[in-house]
């Protein structure tokens, strides 16, 4: 206890002590660098799909960092219409580069140049570059006038941007959704982030950026997984977007967008780092955590007041709080016995409710103990090693620890047969998911490891420094991955990147740590979460064959959402994180494609308040993974603790319920092709410069519109309407939107304002359920929401909701036009349920009757919402149409 409290102490007086971190080693001059002589373009070889150049140093280069390497190869390849890829690479030694395995490159294709909607520009002397867009002929990125910088641990590239840009992206940060572009600086290198402090790097790293214009929206994404500062700057009204990389080379895709349609370019980059993983249909339920439930008897008690509450609880998780000595695969034998989480499992189970239980990184450092995960991993050789072939200690939850190496070859038969053992249905707890955190991988130990509790740490420590460094262009040797062997300094480089805990190594593993297959902490650093993950996702699907599965993780890169589902991290019970969790949310769910995204509902660290856990309740019913999750040390915040919690709860979780199958169709999509599940007001009205800016409301799914009270003890939010028209969720009257704000009053703590966006036909249940199995046995209501000139279209998917490969499947399609539904498709897959009723909104004059196939319906009007309700009692297993 003792340790353990006092390492939560630890973390927060760090949490608080990063805000006022700098960099600790001293950069040069920004206006330094645009004056280097970079380098001339020579040996140009064109042909229809790019170029390739030699790159050769102008004079004697800048010197800055390091030494300027002499000669760089380019390659510029238009690998499809839409996208061009540009690398610039040292042919005389091979750089790391983010490993295929863990990064799978697109499909190389080979485009025509003349058929691409952007080209690729260049001067040679001295050497740059620009990406136009062809029709427009506007200059998308340019790094005219500004020497690009390549040495052994620094590389800089930096592009001219439009006044007032819009760029959004290139986390993860607690930076507003429109990235502000004056002295900005984002730091990506993955850390524990507790407090998530504006302006720090947190857990995940995205370097990508959409760049919207009224004339269109592109993207740039640097493949890179080193350290870096990315700085967004404007000196007299010009803006410039630099990237200071501390490693790695320069491997850029460019894509096109589109002039009209911004999800386009969300679709290009999801071609690059991989369609979104599909979760299971129960994975949009209610989820309840909390750091601190102090034994099962706690845990069973909530899942009961939950269900007298008459809340819908769909997953219980439980956190270290379970282990014995917060080490992973085991339980607590007098708090959490066996038996006992045995017992609660089968009764979720029995009640159709779900478990998942967190798993760390770090293994408890115990040689000496009759403790089986280490001794396995140690047998199996696959934790991280120090220099000296040691195993690399750090400390976390459980004290000293280990952490396994995710490049070891054998580390998946070690992880699989961890989970396997422990997480067994037959003698260990059945988990329906898994919650896996600390995976930056966090570290309690500042460098240097100046507590008595980590001296064991310290021993591991490399001795200092007597001489100077020596070249570090100098090869030496090459090993056995065939990478030649470097002489950088990988744990204080020359560029000292903003990480807010100071070295690089603080906080974190080693960064001179050697993995297993020879690549260098230092340049994998921001993977580690990511390939935990895909470990994970792999344990899972191998104890549930075929089956779908959540998996929620803290740390990201690129491409994770391929495989895994991410949570937003140590946010505090505060208006401000209420308020800056859209704009995470967004940036995961429309730019990097992770749609599986939420923050800890109510708030994790501190103690929430009434009024903010009754309007988090309500916007969390809108984020795509739901979960209320809470610090040890924080009063409890299940939501039927407080009665407007409880109400506002059940009224969110309500309408969330009626449209899960709408936000499963719209993950199936984003699945089959990268449409976002979550769009910010722009992707819908790309040419209306008042949206660019918004990040208090959002589209959940493509026609809901999402706009919470923000302000605290506030029952009144003004909300921006385009032009367009809107229904309210709840009367479903039309609200006209006029390009301009309106304010909603009198919202009660109980409430939260959403429109349905017009021109979409919404398939909901009629009502919500306890668990999302029975609501998959309830009836459907179409409510039909024309456009301007009466149109109206929609899309259904339903499947089983669990299996990986479906058997069969049912698409539908409904159209609204002239007055006339039209319900049609593929129903594969027996839903098993009836459609009840639709719901025609904006009906003008109450219609003299309803006809469905045929039959005239019973009907009635309401004059003062304009809704047209229309009873069916059809089986919902093949097509319809119903006029009005
Ligand atoms: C980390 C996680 C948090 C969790 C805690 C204890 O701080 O971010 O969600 O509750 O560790 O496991």
């Amino acid at each position: 206890m003792w340790a353990a409290s006092k390492l939560a102490s630890l973390r927060v007086v760090v949490g608080l002590a990063l805000i006022q971190a700098t960099a600790f080693a001293a950069n040069v001059d920004p206006t330094v660098l645009d004056s280097c002589p970079g380098y001339n373009a020579v040996n140009v070889k064109s042909k229809s799909s790019g170029l390739t150049a030699d790159l050769t140093l102008a004079s004697t280069g800048c010197n800055l960092y390091g030494k300027d390497i002499q000669e760089l190869s380019l390659k510029v390849v238009y690998e499809t219409e839409d996208r061009i890829h540009v690398k610039i690479t040292d042919p005389s030694r091979k750089r790391y580069e983010v490993p295929e395995s863990v990064f799978p490159r697109p499909e190389n294709e080979n485009a025509n140049s003349k058929d691409a909607n952007i080209a690729f520009n260049y001067t040679t002397s001295p050497f740059s570059f620009s990406i136009y867009r062809k029709s427009t002929k506007e200059v998308l990125f340019s790094t005219a006038s500004h020497a690009i910088i390549f040495e052994p641990q620094y590389l800089r590239v930096k592009t001219n941007l439009p006044a007032n840009p819009n760029i959004y992206g290139l986390g993860e940060h607690t930076q507003t959704f429109h990235l502000p572009t004056d002295n900005t600086t984002l730091t990506l290198w993955s850390r524990d982030a507790y407090g998530i402090p504006v302006g720090t790097n947190l857990y995940g790293n995205h370097p990508v950026y959409f760049e919207h214009r009224t004339t269109g929206t592109h993207a740039v994404f640097l493949l890179n997984s080193n350290g870096m500062d990315i700085k967004l700057n404007t000196t007299n009204g010009a803006s410039t977007l630099e990237y200071n990389a501390i490693g790695g080379v320069l491997d850029f895709y460019f894509l096109a967008g589109s002039e009209n349609d911004p999800t386009e370019v969300a679709k290009q980059y999801a071609e690059i780092v991989g369609l979104p993983a599909e979760v299971p249909y129960w994975s949009f339920g209610l989820h309840q955590c909390r750091f601190g439930y102090q034994n099962f008897v706690d845990v069973a008690n909530v899942i009961v007041k939950y269900a007298a509450a008459k809340i819908p609880l769909e997953t219980m998780w439980t956190d270290i709080d379970y282990m014995d000595r917060r080490r992973i695969f085991t339980v607590d034998p007098k708090y959490f016995p066996m038996p006992r989480m045995r017992e609660i499992v089968s009764y979720l189970h029995a009640h159709q409710q779900k478990f998942i239980l967190m798993t760390d990184p770090a293994v408890p450092y115990l040689p000496s103990a009759d403790y089986a995960p280490y001794e396995h991993g140690h047998a199996l050789d696959v934790f991280l090693k120090a220099g000296n072939g040691s195993e690399s200690l750090g400390v976390v939850w459980p004290g000293v620890t280990v952490y396994p190496d995710w490049f070891h070859p054998k580390i998946a038969q070690w992880w699989n047969s961890e989970f396997a053992n422990f997480y067994s249905p037959s003698t260990g707890l059945d988990i329906d998911g898994a919650w896996i955190d600390m995976n930056e991988p966090a570290n309690f130990c500042n460098l240097p490891c100046d507590d008595p509790f980590q001296q064991a740490v310290e021993q591991n420590m490399p001795p200092p420094r007597t001489s100077s460094p020596p070249d570090p262009n100098t090869p030496i040797f090459t090993n056995s991955s065939g990478q030649v062997g470097r002489r950088d300094d990988f744990l204080n480089p020359p560029y000292a990147i903003n990480n807010a805990a100071g070295a690089l190594s603080s906080k974190t593993a080693f960064t001179n740590v050697v993995h297993a297959n020879g690549l260098v902490e230092y340049d994998t650093h921001n993977l580690y979460g990511t390939m935990m993950s895909v470990a994970t996702r792999d344990a899972m699907l191998a104890r549930r064959p075929g089956k779908k599965t959540l998996i929620i993780t803290r740390s990201t890169f690129a491409g994770a959402g391929a495989h895994v589902g991410k949570w937003l991290g140590d946010n505090m019970s505060k208006w401000e994180h209420y308020r800056v969790s859209i704009a995470g949310m967004l940036a995961f769910a429309s730019i990097y494609q992770v749609p599986m995204v939420g923050s800890d509902i109510c708030g994790f660290a501190d103690n929430t308040t009434e009024t903010l856990c009754a309007r988090w309740a309500s916007l969390g019913a809108f984020y795509p993974f739901m979960r209320n999750h809470n610090a040890d040390t924080s009063i409890s915040q299940e939501f039927y603790l407080w009665p407007s919690v409880a109400d506002s709860a059940r009224n969110a979780i309500d309408i969330r319920y009626r449209l899960i199958d709408y936000l499963y169709t719209a993950f199936h999509q984003a699945h089959l092709d990268g449409t976002p599940v979550l769009h910010p007001l722009w992707y819908k009205y790309p040419k209306d410069a008042n949206t660019f800016p918004i990040d208090l409301q959002f589209f959940f799914g493509d026609s809901v519109l999402v706009s919470p009270v923000t302000e605290e003890n506030s029952t009144s939010v003004a909300i921006y309407l385009p032009k367009d028209t809107f229904y309210d969720f709840n009367t479903l009257a039309p609200v006209q939107g006029a390009g301009a704000k309106i304010t909603l009053d009198n919202v009660n703590f109980t409430q939260i304002p959403v429109h349905i966006k017009s021109g979409v036909v919404l398939p909901l249940r009629v009502r919500s359920q306890m668990t999302t199995t029975e609501l998959r046995k309830t009836d459907f209501e179409l409510v039909v929401a024309q456009d301007a000139n009466g149109n109206a279209t929609g899309h259904l998917y339903v499947d089983d909701g669990d299996s990986i490969e479906q058997k069969a499947t049912t698409t539908v399609d409904f159209k609204f036009s002239k007055n006339k539904l039209t319900v049609s498709g593929k129903f594969g897959y027996n839903l098993g349920v009836k459609v009840a009723r639709v719901r025609f909104l904006n009906v003008q004059a109450a219609p003299k009757q309803a006809v469905q196939d045929g039959k005239v319906c019973q009907s009635s009007y309401d004059a003062k919402n304009k809704v047209f309700d229309v009873t069916l009692d059809r089986p919902f297993n093949q097509g319809f149409v119903v006029q009005i």
